[in-house]
């Protein structure tokens, strides 16, 4: 058996001749078009949302945080830029590990970003359908309420008897052969138009998206100078209320607000020249929102105490809060277009993963098949509406988030080591080449001094880690991160790898600490269905298993 078997980089960008029924995607990106999408992809949800609860655990500190999410995330771009420039192919991830890892892990990073692009669409689906539902109140037009929530959360608010949207959904549904009519109409209809503009084409949709990334980026501007007026800077102190360890706490909501730049490397394909074009989109969408993050986290926290913000809504609220109501409109345009775009850009990815997988064999081959007239991934992007669109009916966005993040994290750790394993190249002028710096000195010298701080300001932090009376399970993860650490700063010693991917390595294995053990074991339970699906159908079709006799 041969799982690790390697795509050789040469065949993974050859791929033009490969395309099942013949016909190639259209190339129409240029820098600014890839840029765009990155920003699109990445300023959403996590924004309009989840910035509240990260504000309210860390109080202003929590610019801290995004600092830090965004060099992880800086380090883990520089790594997909030298793969995009190297292999560049749609897969991104997948294609980038099958290339380095084998195609065991390829099929691996494959089965995780189906997670970060469907799934995460799921949850978005859902806040879009908040904000519109909104926006409607406002314009004076009510959907009932069972239009308008999934029916988990309505079963659930019935159960526990929590009055509210829910349970009025419950009690006011249509009933059909005993089964309540109760569903998230605005998240399936959204879904839906998605779906068919993308399936349409990839010019109609980076018309959209362009056009959608100015809007949000206008009215995010508007709200921070609207905002800067009502900063208090008192409101900026205590800088840190709960201590370092409550700003920890809002990783996942943080790094969910960066998910997205990686995005642009499933446009590989549609890129003019994808090898020049896109390393310089995603580090300048990456750049640009983060920018963007850190002067808006100091205005939400710098216009109302950090203690008002856990809310699901904190733009609109510090701005209900001061009294000027006549943004709090603007704010949900802002929202539904931000959120419009990210499952745009989202939509667009998934399809490509899977056309990549298909042309190497490991999914049937109707999943490569091109539109003749649109000259898109028809097929896989009908397929993509369905995974996002069907579980809408049946699940809620709480589990959905923590699903997301990890699945994420795991697809960028693999790739900042994958990037490890390849060749040392020349410099090739108009293509990008990812700065060398020998980590040889550099990395153990970093861990010392990192170990070395926690030691002198946080003293019981690594003994707290051993201490079985306390959150034992919670530690696991910790108590993997620290030797591993170790082990990879050897590593970067003895091979003098380069230091920028052995920091993305590691920032971004910090950052998966922060995830729940319960979220690891149902993570391990969707790695296991994915590989029963591998060893059903990929392992034998792969265009890399040995001919059948
Ligand atoms: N970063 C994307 C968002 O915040 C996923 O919606």
């Amino acid at each position: 058996m041969n799982l690790f078997r390697k795509k050789p980089i040469d065949r993974a960008t050859g791929a033009e001749g490969e395309i099942h029924g013949g016909h190639a995607l259209g190339r129409h990106l240029t820098v600014r078009d890839l840029t765009f999408f990155g920003i699109a992809a990445i300023i959403g949800a996590g924004s309009f949302s989840s910035m509240g609860e990260a504000c309210f655990k860390g109080g202003p500190g929590v610019v801290l945080l995004f600092v830090m999410c965004g060099i992880a995330c800086g380090f883990t771009a520089l790594c997909y830029a030298e793969f995009a420039a190297r292999v560049p192919t749609s897969g991104s991830a997948y294609t980038y590990a099958y290339v380095t890892f084998g195609e065991l892990f390829a099929w691996v990073i494959g089965w995780a970003l189906l997670m970060e692009y469907s799934i995460g669409n799921i949850y978005v689906a859902f806040s879009w359908s908040g904000y519109f539902t909104n926006l409607l109140e406002g314009l004076g037009l009510h959907l009932p309420e069972w239009l308008t929530i999934n029916y988990r959360s309505a079963s659930r608010a019935f159960a526990e008897g929590t009055a509210g949207e829910g349970l009025t959904a419950w009690n006011t549904a249509p009933v059909i052969g005993g089964l309540r009519i109760i569903f998230d109409l605005p998240a399936v209809a959204i879904n839906a138009m998605i779906t068919a503009l993308v399936y349409v084409g990839v010019k109609e949709s980076r018309n959209a998206s362009n056009a959608m990334v100015i809007v949000k980026l206008a009215i995010i501007v508007l709200v921070v100078i609207v905002g800067a007026t009502y900063v208090d800077i008192n409101n900026w102190s205590p800088f840190m209320p709960n201590g370092f360890g409550g700003v920890m706490a809002g990783v996942s909501a943080v790094f969910f607000a960066y998910i997205g730049f990686d995005a642009v490397s499933t446009l590989a394909e549609e890129a003019k020249d994808p090898q020049r074009d896109l390393p310089k989109g995603m580090i300048w969408s990456l750049v640009i929102c983060t920018s963007v993050y850190v002067v808006l986290a100091l205005v939400l926290t710098g216009m109302v105490s950090w203690s008002q913000l856990d809310v699901s809504d904190p733009l609109a609220e510090v701005f209900q809060l001061r009294g000027v109501k006549w943004m709090l409109y603007i704010v949900s345009i802002a929202a539904v277009v931000a959120m419009t775009s990210v499952m745009l850009v989202f939509q667009l990815g998934q399809p490509r993963i899977w056309m990549s997988m298909s042309r190497d064999g490991l999914l049937p081959k109707k999943f490569a098949s091109i539109h003749p007239k649109y000259r898109t991934p028809g097929f896989s992007t009908m397929v993509t509406g369905l995974v996002v669109g069907l579980p809408i009916f049946f699940t809620d966005e709480s589990f959905i988030l923590d699903f997301t993040s990890i699945g994420t994290l795991f697809a960028f750790v693999l790739v900042c080591g994958g990037v490890l394993l390849l060749p040392r190249r020349a410099k090739e002028k108009g293509r990008f080449h990812m700065p060398y710096f020998n980590s040889r000195w550099t990395a153990p010298a970093l861990l010392l001094g990192v170990v070395a701080l926690l030691l002198a300001k946080i003293p019981d932090y690594f003994p707290g880690l051993l201490d079985v009376s306390g959150h034992a399970a919670q530690n696991i993860p910790q108590l993997i991160f620290w030797p591993l650490a170790a082990l990879v700063v050897v590593l970067a010693h003895v091979k003098q790898w380069s230091l920028i991917p052995v920091l993305g390595l590691l920032s971004c294995c910090y950052l998966l600490t922060g995830m729940e053990v319960s979220n690891w074991m149902w993570f391990s339970i969707w790695l296991l269905i994915g590989l029963a699906c591998y060893f059903a159908y990929g392992y034998r079709h792969s265009k890399l298993a040995p001919p059948r006799p």
